[in-house]
């Protein structure tokens, strides 16, 4: 049967099959394309889950492969965290004596009390070996151990140490000689008001440090120009901190000498 439908009034007549043809093209076709579409996102969206997924495990798998070599969980964590743990702080007397050409005179930067200090570079980092004319104990060596891990932008850092025929100090270098050379002129230029105040604070700020935030505390006790170093940059580092305190530990046999620079250290402790 044909309908006969009068579409605007214009008294034109369309077929029901003319009709259908427009509905389908108008309206099922758009919704069928977003349809398909969101069907085809969907699928995409599956197969990108399923390849991470993969890279998961294989990540994982990689992970497990390394952690099976080491065992703490400090490892474990470091690892996770994309960051390599150097625990040597102990140095053989043979990387010392290599990296030193055997203690050579060319290679002395200082000489101290305690004994001489050589220039070295040591796990490709710039170092000064303190080289001290004593023996550790085994309290001594824990303390060491303590030191190493006390880290001051203001404080000279301890790399490590070695005990082997006497006792050596391998401290980070610190470019630009000590303050007192400074103050004295010995081939360096007059510091500036403004570099004075702020190796004043530099030093103030490391002292407080290792006398209020490091657990155990120390006291320096020898806070002379010498113990202050210079970097690139005209910043000071403390040197030396809990040094008399390990001397004192470390010489039972001299309680009764007292270390460090008499007018440098707390008048009660003299
Ligand atoms: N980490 C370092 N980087 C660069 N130079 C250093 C370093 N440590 C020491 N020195 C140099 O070696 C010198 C001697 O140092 P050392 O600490 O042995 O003796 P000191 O401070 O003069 O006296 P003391 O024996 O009373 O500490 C320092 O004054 C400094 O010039
Ligand atoms: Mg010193």
């Amino acid at each position: 049967m044909l309908i006969h439908i009068q579409l605007f009034g214009t008294g034109k007549k369309v077929s029901a099959g003319a009709i259908a043809g427009s509905v389908v093209a108008g309206v099922v076709a758009p919704v069928l394309g977003v349809l398909l579409f969101l069907f085809y996102r969907r699928r995409k969206a599956k197969q990108n889950a399923l390849r991470l997924g993969n890279l998961a495990t294989e990540t994982s798998t990689i992970l497990m492969q390394k952690v099976t070599s080491s065992t703490t969980q400090a490892d474990v964590a470091s690892l996770a965290a994309g960051i390599t743990v150097d625990k040597s702080v102990k140095f053989t007397y043979q990387e010392l004596f290599n990296a030193t050409e055997g203690f050579n005179i060319t290679h002395k930067i200082g000489q101290g009390g305690f004994g001489a200090v050589y220039y070295a570079e040591l796990v490709g980092e710039k170092a000064a070996i303190k080289k001290m004319d004593m023996q550790a104990t085994q309290e001594f060596l824990a303390e060491l151990k303590v030191l190493t891990h006390v880290h001051h932008l203001n404080l000279v850092r301890l790399i490590g140490y070695c005990t082997e025929s006497s006792l050596f100090l391998v401290y980070e270098f610190v470019e630009n000689g000590n303050l007192s050379q400074h103050l004295r002129g010995t081939g360096y230029e007059p510091l500036s008001w403004a570099e004075r105040v702020r190796i004043a604070l530099d030093s103030a700020r490391g002292l407080e440090y290792i006398h209020e935030h490091t657990v155990p505390v120390y006291i320096h006790r020898d806070i002379k120009s010498a113990n202050i170093l210079i970097d690139k940059n005209t910043r000071a580092k403390v040197a030396d901190f809990g040094l008399t305190k390990l001397t004192e530990v470390g010489g039972a046999s001299l309680q009764t000498r007292v270390v460090g620079t008499f007018g440098y250290m707390p008048p009660e402790y003299v």
